[in-house]
């Protein structure tokens, strides 16, 4: 028997590639939204994280007829009162890049000390099946925002977050030991879990 289907939700190519690496060896042949015909965006008008991962999974799930994990993240900074939050993407306005968001950050923290430069990144990870079922799961990192950009690693905002007990940002770790950290690598691996016992009693799509 051919293993089901199942879409990673997701037009961000960067996040898409971590998410395929998370969900490697389980019993779903996984596709990325490359493999079907264009889609438009859906519009993210929730405010909260969990609402707009099940709304990406939901709408590219049921686009394609098929189960699909979405996710929804972002950094939230303490001296901003959360922000940029579910605004991450498109901190800077529309259209922005990633470097006009780290500098834009920059510019709001220059006059805030190091050690009230707190922040996190936030990840919830959302799964729907073809029955309806639904499942979300959030994975947390802590950490500060450093005085400028340090990595040519991953994407976003990690030339700029050192993760807590370590010195480095995650643009200067290598994939797997951010993954081993990051807030995306606890949500899915959460959502790995899930999955399996969803398998282990007998789901099937
Ligand atoms: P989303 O596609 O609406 O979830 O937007 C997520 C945005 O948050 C990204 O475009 C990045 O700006 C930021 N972000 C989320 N996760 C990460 C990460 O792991 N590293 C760096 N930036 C991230």
């Amino acid at each position: 028997m051919t293993n089901p289907l199942l879409l990673i939700g997701s037009g961000n190519r960067d996040k898409a590639a971590e998410l395929r690496h998370l969900l490697v060896g389980l019993p779903w042949e996984v596709m990325s939204l490359a493999d079907y015909p264009p889609a438009e965006e859906p519009e993210e008008d929730q405010d909260t994280f969990e609402g707009n991962a099940l709304l990406k999974a939901r709408y590219y799930g049921s686009s394609f007829g098929v189960a699909c994990v979405a996710d929804d993240s972002g950094l939230e900074v303490d001296a901003l009162g959360g922000a940029p939050g579910i605004h991450s993407a498109r901190y800077a306005g529309p259209g922005c890049s990633y470097d006009d968001n780290n500098r834009k950050l920059l510019g709001a923290l220059a006059a805030v000390s190091d050690d009230q430069r707190i922040a996190r990144f936030v990840c919830c990870a959302a799964f729907i099946g073809l029955d309806g079922t639904e499942h979300v799961e959030r994975g947390t990192i802590k950490g500060r925002i450093a005085a400028s950009a340090r990595g040519a690693n991953g994407f976003g905002y990690d030339p700029l977050f050192i993760p807590d007990g370590m010195s480095l940002t995650f643009g200067e770790l290598d994939p797997d030991s951010k993954h081993s950290v990051s807030h995306r690598g606890r949500a899915f691996r959460q959502l790995r879990r899930y999955l399996e016992s969803l398998v282990a009693h007998g789901y099937a799509s």
